[in-house]
């Protein structure tokens, strides 16, 4: 296990002592940490900062195809836990509670912009843009923010060193989910009956783990692919995570005929018609149903 891991695990496990006997007030703190990594990635995930990058590696363009579609799902998938933690936070409807959930989500943001500028842009590119980024970056250090096991992971790196250190972030992300599926049936107001779409975040986090070591085993340390890998190979390891995550002509299930994304003509349905998240479901078909659903919800 990585630093990074090890060092959130025993964060995690502080709280958990600290918060004994009150899993409300325990719950609360990792939901307003969650948002703010939720929106953290979903600024550092954005195509505007990863398809550039990807546009600039010596690739062929099917597999660049592959990985950029890969990585748009994962972005996709970050911006729907951003916004679902979020309305949680503010149905509780307490003044205090929304105050510090905005406030998480811009620190989010920025967060995210700082990692964005500091791990893809070089400082011969932007240089005010970066002094920028290093200067929160270090008020982040000075404040405590960003512990010292992530802070030196961003700095301009290759996208394989990217991926790899995602693997790390996304694994804290299903610890810290994993966490709240336990705490969700004890705290009915934050989690609102729906323990199973606490779970499915966590499954979630894990694909997105298993995603980036995919791609970080493709590619070598100067960003090339690595000797034997093919198009084929590629997109048949990351659709045994999630066809969602392939081009739609890579995929062959249910996702294959899903409008959403296809550019179809695509009606609205009332909440009453959107198919329901059934446990018996195989974990695609979960994944499916939980994105229309969470597409159809509308709260
Ligand atoms: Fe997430
Ligand atoms: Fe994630």
């Amino acid at each position: 296990m990585s630093d990074i891991y090890q060092a959130f695990e025993r964060e995690l496990a502080g709280w958990q002592t600290r918060y004994a006997g009150r899993p409300d007030r325990e719950m609360l703190r990792l939901c307003l940490l969650s948002l703010e990594r939720e929106q953290n990635v979903a600024v550092a995930y954005d195509e505007g900062v990863l398809g550039p990058r990807l546009a600039a590696m010596c690739l062929p363009d099917d597999v660049r195809e592959l990985i950029r579609c890969a990585l748009l799902w994962v972005w996709k998938d970050e911006e729907m836990h951003a916004v679902y933690i979020r309305g949680a936070l503010l149905k509780l409807g307490r003044p205090g509670v929304s105050v510090r959930t905005l406030a998480q989500q811009v620190a989010g943001a920025v967060g995210g912009w700082t990692v964005s500028v500091r791990q893809h842009v070089r400082w011969s590119e932007a240089p005010f843009t970066r002094a920028a980024a290093t200067l929160l970056l270090w008020a982040g250090g000075l404040t405590g923010r960003v512990p010292q096991e992530v802070r030196r992971h961003i700095d301009y790196c290759s996208f394989r060193s990217f991926c790899r250190y995602n693997v790390d972030t996304e694994g804290t992300a299903w610890l810290c989910w994993r966490r709240l599926t336990e705490l969700a049936p004890h705290v009915p107001a934050l989690s609102g009956g729906r323990v199973a779409d606490f779970r499915r975040v966590a499954e979630d986090e894990d694909r997105h783990r298993q995603v980036f070591r995919i791609l970080a085993d493709a590619l070598t340390d100067d960003d090339r692919l690595r000797e034997g890998v093919t198009a084929e190979g590629l997109a048949a390891r990351i659709g045994a995570v999630g066809e969602f995550f392939l081009p739609r002509h890579n995929r062959h299930g249910p996702s294959f005929h899903n409008s959403l994304g296809s550019g179809a003509t695509s009606g609205w349905r009332p909440r009453s018609c959107a198919p329901r998240l059934t446990d018996s479901a195989s974990p695609t078909d979960r994944s499916r149903q939980f994105r229309l659903q969470f597409s159809l919800r509308g709260d």
